[in-house]
């Protein structure tokens, strides 16, 4: 095909969408992007919301607040939405690969709900959807499953991929703060959202788990709700007892292999050894951790957030999709794996931290130990602490299955001496589950 130049439109200059512009518009990059790209790119549109704020960097008669506009223009190659939402950005995403424009997007929420099915409508239109800054911001995750790796049977991935969760965690971990505090401070310096809903209980890592799950193991990318458990119940004492017996607390987001057939995608609290790689991932970086049958245990860093970095992954989809564009072809997003299914949390064996607060007599450990034994988890180590209301059993277990240790759970808060369950948080191991 024979394409003297790319033609790329923009829904939405906000943090990513103005650090992507700058970054098309930059002379000392033109000849970089050229030779990447293999022709000239040339913005010929820019939708925003608001048309009198000022836009330093982009041409006054490339804006316009009507972004069904863009797909329209005549030519036009890629669409990039950076708008974010699912709707209207999911009106135009379907709009512009109706007519085979390829799309590149870094809206984690709308893949996760409709993924799969603008997936499909890329491929039957013979256009490119790419989702790259949709998970670990500027860390080039999704293209390394997609090819590097596209060969080799990945068992199981491991991320830290909210930097507002790692924050908060961290801060718990570094300063001994509480959760409310950490918080707090996260909402200060811009890290939390004012309603930190969807980050602190792990909406926003579960969704990124369907997108990491679909491109390593050939999993549904959108449309299923999987298991959740947020931060926000781990208490100053979790981090602090994690810490003497050698681990930090991080909220992972997990996909992994179960057997020959299953598939388990989850994501919540987690201790992990300070040997481990991600034990060493701080503040809000994001980190990959993948481990596939002949590659061995592989990690990627970086920010997981911010205009300038989050621009960088989506400038690296556009590369993409211009060549593509320009060699008249398009990627086949992912394959779905229709052998695999889905295995409840509660199937899943782990270690367990489990900590509960007693009433101080003689006789209530028995008890305590005597429900563990009912429901076949046993116990691997044992700590009490406090006295009076303070009272505290920690206990750490073998593997045990999920759902057992939610029934143990369960039981125990009938306890007329357990006053409440503080925590109950697995416990993964040096180089992995
Ligand atoms: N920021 C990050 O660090 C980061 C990291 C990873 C992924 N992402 C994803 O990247 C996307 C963009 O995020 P952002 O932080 O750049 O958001 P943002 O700063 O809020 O920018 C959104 C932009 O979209 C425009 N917009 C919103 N609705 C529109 C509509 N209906 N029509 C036309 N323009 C519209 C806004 O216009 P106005 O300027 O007029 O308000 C603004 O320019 C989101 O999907 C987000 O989840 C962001």
């Amino acid at each position: 095909m024979n394409k003297p130049v790319v033609r790329v439109g923009v829904i939405g200059a906000g943090f990513v969408g103005s650090a992507l512009i700058e970054l098309l518009s930059d002379p000392s990059r033109h000849v970089a992007l050229v030779d990447a790209a293999t022709v000239p790119l040339e913005v010929v549109g820019v939708a925003v919301r608001d048309a009198s704020k000022p836009r330093p960097g982009i041409a006054p008669e490339l804006l316009t607040t009507d972004a069904s506009h863009i797909s329209e223009i005549d030519g036009l190659d890629i669409l990039v939405e950076l708008a974010g939402g699912i709707e209207p950005a999911r009106t135009y995403i379907e709009a512009a690969l109706n007519q085979g424009v390829s799309v590149v997007t870094a809206n984690k929420a709308l893949m996760a709900e409709a993924g799969t099915a603008l997936a499909q409508l890329a491929h039957e239109n013979g256009a490119d959807l790419f989702y790259e800054a949709a998970v670990g911001g500027g860390i080039p995750i999704l293209r390394a499953l997609r090819t590097s790796l596209a060969g080799e049977r990945i068992e199981r991935v491991m991320g830290i991929v909210n930097g507002t969760t790692n924050f908060i965690l961290s801060k718990m971990s570094s300063e001994g703060s509480d959760y409310a505090d950490a918080l707090a401070e996260a909402q200060s310096l811009g890290y939390a959202e004012a309603d930190p809903t969807a980050d602190v209980e792990a909406y926003d890592a579960a969704a990124k788990v369907l997108i990491l799950s679909s491109l390593a193991f050939g999993t549904e990318l959108s449309g299923e709700e999987i298991s959740r458990e947020g931060i926000s119940g781990v208490r100053s004492i979790d981090v602090e007892f994690a810490r003497r017996a050698g681990y930090v607390i991080k909220l992972l987001g997990v996909a992994e292999r179960v057997g020959d057939h299953g598939i388990s995608r989850r994501a919540h609290p987690t201790m992990v050894p300070v040997e481990h790689p991600l034990a060493s991932v701080h503040g809000a970086m994001n980190a990959v951790f993948v481990e596939g049958t002949k590659s061995g245990p592989l990690m990627w860093l970086g920010q997981g957030a911010g205009g300038q970095t989050t621009a960088t992954a989506v400038l690296g989809d556009v590369l993409d999709a211009a060549r593509n564009r320009v060699s008249g072809r398009h990627d086949v997003p992912f394959s779905v794996d229709t052998t695999l299914h889905s295995v409840p949390a509660g199937d899943i064996a782990s270690v367990f931290y489990i900590s509960i607060d007693v009433i101080d007599r003689p006789g209530v450990l028995a008890l305590v130990a005597n429900v563990f034994g009912q429901h076949d988890v046993s116990i691997q180590s044992m700590e009490q602490s406090g006295v009076g209301d303070e009272a505290r059993l920690s206990f750490v277990t073998h593997s045990a299955m999920t759902k057992d240790v939610h029934a143990t759970i369960t039981d125990l808060a009938k306890l007329e001496a357990v006053d409440s369950i503080g925590a109950c948080i697995r416990v993964i191991a040096g180089g992995g589950e």
